[in-house]
């Protein structure tokens, strides 16, 4: 099948420091990849390599290619802002502008990048509401502030801001940890529909979250303090938690892992 993004033979550093090593790995296109593996061993890192968001951290650097349509996101011509819009972010805090209404916040990108028609952002406004289960919780107030919705209505918020600049893959660093049960499910609901139209990268700490929203899991793992972390294994979801090819892999899932 055609990859959406492929990793190949990633390094990622902080300064001196060599937070990960070596990773090659694919994402098919709609469909939903969970980054597990314990505290430390680079998945937040991993992640935001995958739209450039790691450069921005003084003294980070990136060694190896990530493709997106089989395009290097890190070819000299590539503007990063441009893959950002492209490759969406929502991270574990949900970071609403509390003060903007949350119309504006929705379409916050969007007017930045330039569109002033109000009837247009109106309409997008409500597309990207709908689109992350929200429309009908706030549709009588979006002009209210942002930071008045509770912290799961603000996490579809944020999602509603990444999906209003229309990207083509979403990625989600711990979206659900600051969240209640009920709000945790509805997100993980949302994310089954949304991979109907994007390709999404989740990172979580949840097995269970893992194993109910994701088509494939990554398993990250550090051999000890200070060393880089690696990719143990990229599989089948369904063979991960059952019958995983690493007993690494296995140890970790199980909750043998110390
Ligand atoms: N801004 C930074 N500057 C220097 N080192 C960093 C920075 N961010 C992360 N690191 C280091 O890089 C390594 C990987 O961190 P990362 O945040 O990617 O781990 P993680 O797997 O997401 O962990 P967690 O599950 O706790 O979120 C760690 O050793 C961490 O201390
Ligand atoms: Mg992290």
């Amino acid at each position: 099948m055609a990859k959406r993004i492929d990793v190949k033979d990633l390094n990622i550093y902080y300064g001196k420091f060599h937070a990960v090593d070596n990773v090659t790995l694919s994402v098919p296109p709609r469909s939903v990849t969970a980054f597990i593996g314990p505290s430390g061993c680079g998945k937040s890192t991993v992640l935001r390599t995958l739209n450039r968001m790691h450069e921005v951290i003084p003294g980070a650097r990136v060694d190896g290619e990530v493709l997106l349509d089989g395009e290097n996101i890190y070819a000299a011509n590539v503007d990063p802002v441009q893959v950002r819009r492209t490759i969406g972010m929502v991270f574990q805090r949900p970071n609403p502008f509390p003060t903007m209404s949350i119309r504006d916040n929705v379409v916050a990108g969007l007017k930045l990048a330039g569109t002033k028609n109000r009837k247009q952002l109106d309409e997008i406004a409500e597309r990207a509401l709908r689109g992350a289960n929200l429309w009908n919780e706030v549709k009588d107030r979006l002009n209210k502030p942002g930071g008045g919705l509770s912290g799961g209505q603000q996490q579809r918020l944020c999602i509603a801001r990444a999906i209003a600049v229309r990207p083509d893959v979403l990625l989600m660093d711990e979206p659900c940890s600051a969240l209640d049960p009920i709000s945790t499910l509805a997100i993980e609901d949302l994310i089954g529909e949304l991979k109907k139209d994007y390709t999404i990268v989740i990172v979580t700490h949840n097995m269970q979250q893992a194993a109910r929203v994701s088509d494939q899991t990554a398993f990250f793992n550090l051999a000890g303090i200070g060393q880089p972390g690696r990719l143990v294994e990229l599989n089948d979801t369904e063979k991960i938690f059952s019958n995983p090819n690493e007993k690494a892999t296995e140890d970790y899932i199980s909750g043998r892992f110390g």
